[in-house]
């Protein structure tokens, strides 16, 4: 199993760093455009095998693709970060353009690899590469459901003063600080629902810190989060290189799921071998609903920037 990162800024990096320390993959590639910041990350990383204890073979590249042929997973974290008080959105200009490149510079070198898309605005960026790289719909996966939900259940944990690993939730909807839908009632801790803990207000008030997730650590750090977006990713590329069919919510093309139709928004997906297998359509009640219809307008209002 061959993987790239496109982008050694903290996310990209920290994705590889997570990807190599679990040992599944024989191969990270590291791809920057400035010159020597991956080959300079790849080998501080794989300095740390010995300590670590993996045997993951991790390379960066100054913007050669060729060192990326024949890669199985391809994880594009590339573009510009969120400043403090700026949203995804705002950053569609820039990071379009570069998605796009990318994307297609990826697929010459490795045209059966799946693409884990990350820049934000992160559902937007998902479609773009649906809309111009003619990968097939399974082969392109937003990463973001995975990301909220682990940030859900960092919330819930807090709120019920509990481990993390008591804890089980999703978030679905758009990857945006008003798109997040976190399904608090189906949430649990071992199986018995949240709300058997937590009153209504206080599961609101998890639901809005959740959302504001990526907002509140841009505020403090200055810049955009990387530790829970790497480990997420991770997650991901480890879920095809092992086949798990583990369920994610993952930004996916919608045709018709969830009555959502030429868009790519968080749903439950089964990812395996081959990238997004499965979407999972559950039952939501008529509160959800009316949610996730406005968060897909949202994303649809941020497609409608793209110039395809
Ligand atoms: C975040 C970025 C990766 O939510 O979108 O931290």
């Amino acid at each position: 199993m061959k993987v790239t990162i496109v982008g050694a800024g903290a996310v990209g990096a920290s994705c590889a760093e997570y990807v190599a320390i679990k040992d599944f993959a024989s191969e990270v590639v590291i791809l920057d455009i400035k010159d020597g910041l991956a080959e300079g990350k790849a080998m501080d990383l794989m300095q740390t095998a010995s300590l670590n204890g993996f045997d993951t073979k991790i390379k960066g590249t100054t913007n050669d693709y060729s060192t990326t042929a024949n890669s199985d997973v391809a994880v594009i974290t590339s573009g510009i970060p969120r400043k403090p008080g700026m949203t995804r959105e705002e950053l569609i200009g820039i990071n379009a353009g570069i998605v796009k490149e990318v994307s297609a510079n990826l697929i010459k070198h490795s045209p059966n690899v799946t693409i884990i898309v990350v820049s934000n605005p992160m559902d937007t960026m998902t479609y773009l590469v649906h809309k111009t790289t003619g990968l097939p719909k399974n082969k392109i996966i937003g990463m973001g459901g995975a990301l909220d939900s682990a940030r859900f259940k960092y919330r819930l944990s807090e709120a019920l003063d509990c481990p993390t690993s008591d804890v089980d939730g999703m978030v679905i909807g758009g990857h945006s600080d008003t798109g997040m839908v976190p399904l608090t009632r189906l949430a649990t801790r071992n199986s018995v629902p949240v709300s058997a803990f937590l009153s209504e207000e206080r599961l609101n008030k998890v639901s809005e810190d959740t959302k504001v997730g990526g907002a509140t650590l841009t505020k403090l750090l200055g810049t955009s989060a990387w530790y829970a977006p790497g480990a997420a990713v991770s997650g991901l590329v480890q879920a095809i290189a092992c086949d798990q069919k583990k369920m994610f919510p993952c930004s996916a093309m919608l045709e018709g799921e969830y009555g959502l139709n030429d868009l790519c928004i968080g749903v439950p997906a089964i990812i395996g071998k081959d990238g997004l297998e499965k979407i999972v359509e559950i039952e939501l009640d008529d509160k959800e609903k009316a949610k996730i219809k406005e968060s897909a307008e949202g994303v649809k209002k941020t497609n409608g920037l793209l110039e395809l």
